[in-house]
């Protein structure tokens, strides 16, 4: 039977933090074996927010975002691996499908409200087409379900609701993506500020943890994160700090909520924070080391690139024709 198709991206901000890590590409990685899966590294959509910075550095983020994926286990020879502006069709498709949306339907979206307020200086179009863009990435490659964290369900709804209105309009054209989000991790919030969504954006650096921070950074930030006060360790939403502790225990260790609440029952918040650090250390220094070689491979990794931007092509395009025949397009 033909596997079915994933699809998901993530953009190149340098390096990852443990929310992109626990939400989405550490599923990503389990999910190669079983499906067809297509990963990208969205860089079209970083210009949406890159004004300022030097092209050198976007070049550099992509090509570090590009190792670090692949020392997280993307496997090049089980998934297709690319950057989104290596396959034109991309941007084409985006292109049909914003004519296919509606002004309305794009500007409810929380993120473009969001970056709008936090960037009021550069609240350009691209910003406005990001999820139309993003649409086009999964429809692209008529993919079943999309990895991702929660923060991401709006865009996928608009996805399937363009999906449907064009299979409506045509025929049966795109398969209606689902959401595929992870028990726990699919939000990890702040290690300062518990009610917040981990963000690489966020001005205050203990906020997250890097998949490129060092040991002993990575340990003083779980020392330092904010804890409710009592001192019985559980779940609750009155412990938002604690909860989302124990949340990345979970998911790290890939123990059960109940499991995990029993193990620290009649431990201190002290020992929760020292068995978590010992957890996420072991579990990134591995990903560290084969980061830090792979980033010294430029000919390998320019030509798994090229390679993956191919094999995605080969798809792309057959779907991209398909469209323009069914609107009408020479
Ligand atoms: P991006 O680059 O912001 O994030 C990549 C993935 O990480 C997840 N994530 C989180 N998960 C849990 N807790 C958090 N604190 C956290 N922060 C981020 C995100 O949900 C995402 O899955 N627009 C997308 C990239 C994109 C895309 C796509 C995704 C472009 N095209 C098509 C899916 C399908 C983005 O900016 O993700």
């Amino acid at each position: 039977m033909d596997k079915k198709t994933v699809f998901s991206a993530i953009q190149p901000t340098g390096s990852i933090h443990i929310g992109n890590y626990l939400g989405a590409v550490k599923n990503w990685c389990k999910l190669q074996d079983e499906y067809n899966c297509y990963f990208a590294i969205a860089d079209l959509h970083s210009l949406t927010t890159s004004l300022n910075s030097a092209a050198s550095l976007l070049r550099s983020n992509i090509f570090d975002m590009y190792c670090m994926l692949l020392a997280c286990g993307l496997n090049t020879s089980q998934c297709t691996f690319f950057c989104q502006s290596g396959v034109v069709q991309h941007s084409q498709l985006a292109w049909v499908l914003n004519c296919y949306t509606q002004y309305g339907e794009a500007k409810r979206m929380t993120q473009f409200k969001d970056k709008s307020q936090k960037n009021s200086d550069n609240v350009n179009v691209g910003l406005f087409a990001y999820p139309i863009l993003q649409a086009a990435d999964i429809l692209l490659y008529n993919a079943h379900y999309v990895p991702i964290g929660i923060d991401q369900k709006q865009h996928l709804e608009l996805s399937r609701n363009i999906a449907e209105r064009f299979n409506q309009r045509y025929s049966p054209t795109f398969n209606v993506p689902d959401l595929l989000i992870p028990k726990v991790g699919a939000k990890i919030f702040s290690l300062t500020e518990p009610l917040q969504k981990m963000s690489k954006s966020d001005e205050n650096l203990n906020s997250y943890i890097l998949l490129t921070d060092d040991n002993d950074t990575i340990v003083r930030k779980i020392k330092r994160a904010v804890t409710d006060s009592g001192d019985r360790i559980e779940y609750s939403k009155d412990k938002p700090g604690l909860s989302n502790l124990l949340s990345i225990y979970c998911a790290f260790s890939e123990c059960s909520p109940a499991k995990v609440v029993d193990i620290f029952e009649s431990a201190s918040y002290a020992q929760l924070k020292e068995e978590l650090s010992a957890l996420v250390v072991a579990h990134l220094e591995p990903i560290r080391t084969e980061y830090q070689r792979l980033k010294l491979e430029k000919t390998f990794i320019k030509r798994c690139m090229e390679e993956g931007a191919d094999k995605a092509c080969h798809t792309a395009k057959k779907m991209l024709d398909k469209v323009y025949k069914k609107v009408g397009l020479m």
